[in-house]
């Protein structure tokens, strides 16, 4: 199987997993979750998901096992982004391709559909809870990466520093590590910590860099990405005064940090036993990507 393959492949298992999700949700009133559900089913790359199920794979953990850690990650993703996208946050018209959820929605439904999104998170994870400690532990995991020191700690730097000017390096690191490495974190060190910690260390670091590395690349891509193949708006970083590693590097730099950093995940990656090919493969895909 090659690298689009064996990805296709991850990505089937979990989208069968999401529509019979999505499929089960019945809000009254009815536009709550068609508003949860337009930001779901429309696309977007699940690497997160598809990280999970590869090193689930990896360690010997069943794909079944991980699907609703898998399935709640990506919901938590889904709402950050639908937060994110709002005209207080980053006023974003676009998103996957499609208006925002609150350009369609409006913004209090789009705050709505956030919401219900993590709150369905949480009660998938509190059932995964119920299957013995170290469920409970990887559940846990993903909340702290989620939560006020993980992703939306990030998500606050970025507008505190948006908001007061700041040009700073250890805030920048601070935002990126905790708005997206965190999640990425979660995604790749869950599997391990159901398997009793097993590479928890290694795939902590892993997710960490490989978390910069992907926002080093999505800043890198607002400059001089194509909105067709991205699906969001180019150039709104710069328009809104964010904190990012090209406004504070340049695009230069920012690239050889990258190919640093990159540098970094393959090291970590020969650093465990099994299969590392495809999570090779995720994180030159992550360097290089244009979507
Ligand atoms: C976008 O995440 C937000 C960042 C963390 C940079 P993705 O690039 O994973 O978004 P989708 O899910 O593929 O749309
Ligand atoms: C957002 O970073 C990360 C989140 C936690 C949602 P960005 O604001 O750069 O993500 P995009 O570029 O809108 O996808
Ligand atoms: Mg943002
Ligand atoms: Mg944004
Ligand atoms: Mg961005």
């Amino acid at each position: 199987m090659n690298f689009q393959e064996k990805y296709d492949s991850y990505l089937n298992i979990f989208n069968a997993r999401l529509e019979s999700f999505c499929r089960s949700l019945e809000c009254k009133p009815e536009i709550l979750s068609e508003s949860m559900k337009y930001s779901l089913q429309s696309g977007g790359k699940r690497i997160r998901p598809v990280l999970m199920l590869a090193v689930a794979e990896l360690l010997g953990v069943d794909a079944e096992v991980v699907l609703d850690y898998a399935l709640s990650l990506e919901l938590i993703h889904t709402y950050s982004l639908i937060h994110d996208d709002l005209p207080e946050m980053d006023n974003d018209d676009y998103r996957r391709g499609k208006l925002t959820n609150h350009k369609v929605f409006g913004a209090g439904n789009a705050v709505l559909a956030g919401d219900a999104l993590l709150n369905t998170a949480y009660s998938i994870l509190f059932d995964c809870c119920k299957k013995g400690r170290e469920y409970v532990d990887a559940a846990g995991f993903i909340c702290d990466g989620a939560g006020v020191n993980g992703m939306i700690a990030g998500q606050s730097a970025d507008l505190y520093c948006e908001a007061n000017k700041i040009n700073d390096e250890k805030w920048l690191q601070y935002i990126v590590k905790n708005k997206t490495a965190k999640l990425i974190t979660a995604a790749v060190a869950a599997p391990c910590v159901l398997k009793g910690g097993k590479y928890f260390l290694e795939f902590k670091q892993f997710g960490e860099d490989l978390g910069i590395l992907f926002q080093l690349v999505d800043d890198i891509l607002d400059e001089k990405g194509s909105f067709d193949k991205l699906g969001k708006t180019i150039g709104k970083d710069k328009e809104e005064n964010k904190l990012t590693y090209v406004s504070f590097y340049g695009i230069d730099e920012s690239c050889v940090i990258a190919d640093v950093i990159y540098d970094r995940c393959i090291k970590l990656l020969d650093g465990i036993e099994g299969d590392t090919e495809f999570l090779k493969q995720i994180a030159a895909f992550v360097r290089h990507r244009e979507v």
